[in-house]
């Protein structure tokens, strides 16, 4: 089989370093890729949202299946486009990738259909969201109903900070036109877990659980960035809590875009948080998460390819999904500065310390080649990953980890999974 994977991300590499383990892959394109990626794949110069351009690679290639990573082509429709020449691609269609493309629509089907998350009001005038304002309990929570890089949810502490957020997301439009509706919503407190899963448009198979660190320093400081490590699995994540979302969560998720008539076929991410009335959805992404999939995958047994085909064919209550009895910890190798202003283009060296070493893999985020060299091209430039048999030997593997990487203005947290000290 001849495969395609969309995207440039660390997601993207390790979806592609999984794709390369199965026995039915012959070869593996990435479109636009990244400098890690072009080890084992030909990278091809076409970006996420040409998709034109991507479907007629898809069938000049003769490929087989099209993996999406990531969540601006699918809200906008890309499978549609590959499916409509009659291409397989793995991912939701744009009226189902909707319960990642607008927050406004997840809450009012979570609503509909009964499913646990914080209570909330819709607004697309910026007036008679003010006038809510005036009388909400503090803080409280404005999110963007659109894609806005992870970075359109505002929490607010005063009523004066909501009142200025309402300004930024609606009049200054800051995150442009995914700002014209904005979600209004209680304040949660809890633990966050990050549970991907597969689905087919009936069968939802639950993958193991994550937990991302967002925000840029040490002790969830600073500012929120795509994701500075990751662990796997979360120690907070029970049986018990288990129990519970796949009573009133996962399935009860997929049985209603079935009922909307938006079929889900892909990943579905639930963003959970552990409150004291038990788990609630935070946010539903329609796409792997990064860098979760970090984790993730390198834990998972099954051949993704025969995975990815059983969503498309609506046959995967014949899979067995299966994990490794043991953890993975991600940290992410950043450029200093980011998220705000960094530098780019230095030389990055220790790569080959990898090579040999079982159980450790590294998974480029911003990296090219220039010339022989691969320099930094990114404020997440790495992610450093270990197995271990537990979850403190994964996060001293890992540590050891970033110290075979160097390069120029290397920024890292310290304290990725410190957190499960206290479980
Ligand atoms: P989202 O993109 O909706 O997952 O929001 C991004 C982050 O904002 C989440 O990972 C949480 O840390 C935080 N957040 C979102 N909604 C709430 C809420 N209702 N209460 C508390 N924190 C929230
Ligand atoms: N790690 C969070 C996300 O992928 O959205």
């Amino acid at each position: 089989m001849k495969v395609l994977i969309v995207g440039s991300g660390g997601r993207e590499h390790a979806i592609a370093w999984k794709v390369a383990q199965s026995k039915k892959v012959t070869k593996i394109y990435c479109a636009p890729g990244n400098a890690g990626i072009s080890e084992f794949a030909e990278c091809v110069n076409i970006g996420a949202m040409e998709f034109d351009k991507l479907v007629a690679f898809a069938k000049e290639n003769e490929i087989d299946l099209t993996v999406i990573g990531m969540d601006d082509p699918l809200v906008g429709g890309v499978v549609d486009a590959f499916e409509k020449e009659g291409l397989r691609v793995f991912g939701p269609r744009k009226n189902a990738a909707i319960l990642e493309g607008s927050k406004a629509f997840s809450k009012d089907l979570m609503k509909k259909y009964n499913i646990p998350t914080a209570a909330y009001e819709n607004f697309d005038s910026p007036e008679a969201a003010l006038k809510y304002l005036e009388t909400a309990k503090m803080p409280i929570v404005l999110k963007a109903d659109g894609l806005a890089l992870g970075k359109g949810v505002l929490i607010c502490n005063t009523r004066e900070e909501a009142m200025e957020g309402v300004k930024t997301l609606m009049l200054d439009k800051q995150f442009g036109d995914a700002g014209n509706t904005i979600v209004i919503e209680e304040f949660m407190t809890g633990r966050e877990v990050s549970v991907l899963s597969f689905v087919d448009g009936n069968t939802i198979k639950i993958m193991t659980s994550a937990q991302d660190h967002k925000r840029a320093k040490d002790g969830d400081q600073g500012l929120n960035t795509g994701g500075m490590g990751t662990f796997s699995p979360s120690p907070f994540y029970t049986k018990e809590v288990d129990d519970f979302c796949r009573k009133y969560i996962y399935q009860a998720s997929v049985d209603a875009m079935k009922a909307e008539g938006r079929e889900f076929k892909g990943i579905i991410f639930f963003g959970l948080m552990l409150t004291e009335e038990g788990p609630k959805v935070l946010e539903y992404n329609a796409r792997f998460g990064d860098p979760e999939t970090q984790v993730v995958l390198p834990r998972m047994k099954n051949d993704i390819v025969e995975v990815f085909e059983a969503c498309i064919d609506g046959t995967l209550d014949k899979i067995d999904l299966q994990f490794e009895d043991n953890a993975a910890v991600c940290v992410v190798l950043a450029s200093d500065g980011y998220p705000e202003h960094y530098e780019k283009g230095f030389k990055i060296t220790g790569f080959e310390n990898f090579k040999d070493k079982e159980g450790y893999y590294v998974f480029h985020a911003g990296t090219k080649f220039d010339g022989d060299n691969i320099v930094t091209n990114g404020g997440r430039v790495l992610g450093v990953v270990a197995k271990g048999e537990n979850l403190k030997a994964a996060r001293a593997e890992a540590y050891e980890a970033t110290k075979l990487i160097e390069f120029e203005n290397k920024y890292m947290r310290n304290d990725i999974g410190k957190a499960i000290d206290e479980a």
